[in-house]
């Protein structure tokens, strides 16, 4: 069992993820998806339901198997990986999701990891997913995510045709229940 084991715990039930859905209605095409940092499966099940012919869905947590095997679906592959091993082919999904999921690649080398997920999708393909602004709560020293100004976070999505750039910044909690300060980029581009 991982760390994330209370944040599936809350996660098990409840609908996909708006700015996916909302992502979605941008694909031109439905071969090929990645789901990053896919956690209990939620969106790559959505995606699927939406008539995505493959879904990748990518977890460094083996607790992803357990939510696979529930899914039971032959167009879903899952690869317990942290991204820092994934091998991506240049042009490859129709859509790439990464629900608050990209910051826990860390700050190293963050910029490469963008570049190259940007890289791998097909011309019309969609980028979808949350980037960590630098007021977060989480951004203090000892924290090893990846934080940006919303000038950084723009800059990462240069090369996209940007459909959607929504800054949130509010006091909630975590799954455990503990206070957190929010500051968070969702975005939706377009290669
Ligand atoms: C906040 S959860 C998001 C899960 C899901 N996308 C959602 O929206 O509910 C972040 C997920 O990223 C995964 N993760 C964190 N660091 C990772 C890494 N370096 N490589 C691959 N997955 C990672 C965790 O295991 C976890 O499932």
């Amino acid at each position: 069992m991982t760390d994330w084991q209370t944040y599936y715990n809350q996660h098990l039930s409840r609908p996909p993820r708006p700015l996916l859905v909302k992502a979605v209605s941008f694909c031109k095409n439905k071969d090929i998806a990645l789901d990053l940092g896919a956690g209990t499966l939620i969106e790559s099940k959505f995606l699927l339901d939406s008539g995505f012919k493959k879904v990748v869905a990518l977890d460094s947590s083996p607790e992803i198997e357990n939510f696979a095997k529930q899914l039971n679906d032959e167009r879903l592959e899952v690869l317990v990986n942290p991204y820092q091993d994934m091998v991506l082919s240049p042009e490859s999904f129709d859509l790439i999701t990464a629900s608050y999921a990209l910051p826990f690649y860390g700050p190293k080398g963050f910029k490469e990891f963008i570049e190259k997920l940007i890289s791998s999708l097909k011309s019309g393909g969609v980028f979808t997913g949350q980037l960590f602004g630098n007021r977060d709560g989480w951004n203090i020293n000892g924290k090893n995510l990846a934080f940006q100004t919303i000038d950084e976070a723009k800059d990462l999505l240069k090369d996209l045709k940007v459909e959607l750039f929504k800054e949130e910044e509010k006091d909630g909690t975590v799954a455990s229940g503990e206070a957190k300060h929010w500051h968070v980029f969702h975005f939706v581009g377009i290669k």
